[in-house]
């Protein structure tokens, strides 16, 4: 078969969240991207949004990363320098609850991906991994070399990634490699037409609290009190998802200059806690949000937030939107996404 001979970037899981997102911005900087995505966690719905946002047509293609055959296709049909790899499974609870599911679909995954890159001779990749690989930190901010643990399934699945991902470039230095750690990617784009949307009851907090705003919940549980922070509540380091996704083109652009592996903490550095976040909300938006205080979650650490300055050198990369935009651009897409005109 004839072979599409434009470079492009393959990026998979590019129809959920932070893939389209990306896929967003590749497409305006004039990047050919191809989207695999297998729809486990998206819609197709959104290629729609993405062509009305980018004035262009996505190239997609419906299919699993575990698929050995149709990876070998695609990477054969088409000229792929280098893949953004977003798909992979990421609820928490769901990974306790189902493990072998997340090691299947993260792990095995991931090996089969890297294999037929191998295989073919692509070696650049950017990998979603997670700042839940530093487990409990003893110290803050967070810092790339601190010790990496896990602390539930999803946490263990990237951190096996991560280890696999160091192996291969040991094994071979032709690899390059990218691995993103986020902190907590939210908002959504200010169009209102491209955001989150989680099936069921939200396990984040932000599209927990959109609910509550939009009148779908009735109250927020806001999860601990008396977590050794500024007012008692759990303190994050919220990123606007529009930020992280312009890190993924930093990153494609440290990657041609570099060789090797460099894993990157993407946050803002600057931790905001559960009341603040709530507090925000509600200036932004003029709604109330009416929470009530629980025990805290199992599992959940008092604070994280990130030193991002690796990110600024290495990547030439900082995250620039506020909490006030992270709120705004959450409640414009959550009234779009309630058939509610926004304007
Ligand atoms: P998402 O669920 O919105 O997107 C993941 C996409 O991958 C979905 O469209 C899903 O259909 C697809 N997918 C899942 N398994 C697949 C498979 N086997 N083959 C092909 N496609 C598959 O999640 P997201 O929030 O966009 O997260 C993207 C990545 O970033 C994930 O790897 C996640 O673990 C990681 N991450 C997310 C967050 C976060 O808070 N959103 C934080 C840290 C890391
Ligand atoms: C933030 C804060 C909660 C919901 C999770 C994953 C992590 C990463 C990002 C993928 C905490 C509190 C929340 C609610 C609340 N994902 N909260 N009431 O737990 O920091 O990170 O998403 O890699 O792996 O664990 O984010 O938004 O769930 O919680 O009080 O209804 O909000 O206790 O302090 P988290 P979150």
């Amino acid at each position: 078969m004839a072979k599409n001979e434009s470079s492009k970037i393959l990026i998979t899981g590019g129809i959920g969240y932070l893939g389209s997102h990306t896929l967003i911005e590749l497409l305006n900087q004039g990047r050919e991207a191809i989207v695999l995505d297998n729809l486990s966690n998206s819609s197709v719905d959104v290629l729609a949004r993405v062509e009305m946002i980018s004035g262009i047509k996505p190239y997609f293609i419906e299919g699993d990363i575990r698929d050995e055959c149709l990876l070998r296709q695609i990477f054969c049909e088409n000229d792929i320098t280098a893949v953004i790899h977003f798909a992979g499974l990421k609820s928490v609870g769901e990974s306790v609850v189902n493990p072998l599911c997340y090691y299947d679909n993260n792990v095995s995954g991931t090996t089969i991906l890297l294999k037929i890159m191998a295989e073919i001779g692509c070696k650049s990749l950017v990998f979603s991994s997670s700042a839940t690989v530093y487990g409990e930190p003893n110290t803050l901010p967070i810092k790339e070399d601190f010790p990496r643990s896990a602390m539930n399934p999803y946490g263990a699945s990237k951190l096996m990634i991560e280890n696999i991902l160091e192996d291969l470039t040991v094994a071979d230095p032709m690899w390059k490699i990218a691995v993103l750690r986020y902190f907590n990617p939210v908002g959504a784009h200010s169009s209102g037409l491209l955001g989150e949307s989680p099936t069921g009851v939200p396990n984040n907090l932000m599209p927990y609290i959109s609910e509550v705003a939009i009148g779908k919940r009735d109250q927020l549980t806001v999860y601990g009190k008396d977590y050794p922070t500024k007012d008692g509540t759990g303190v994050r380091d919220f990123i606007h998802v529009v930020d992280l996704a312009k890190g993924h083109l930093s990153a494609l652009d440290f990657l041609d200059k570099s060789a090797g592996k460099a894993a990157v903490n993407l946050g803002t550095g600057r931790g905001y806690s559960v009341l603040e976040v709530i507090h925000a909300f509600e200036r932004v938006t003029g709604k109330e949000i009416r929470y009530t205080f629980s025990d805290r979650r199992p599992g959940d650490v008092a604070s994280s937030f990130a030193d991002p300055s690796l990110a600024k050198k290495l990547l030439n990369w900082q995250a620039e939107r506020d909490l006030d935009e992270m709120c705004r651009d959450a409640w414009r897409w959550q009234q779009n996404l309630s058939g509610i005109d926004p304007t």
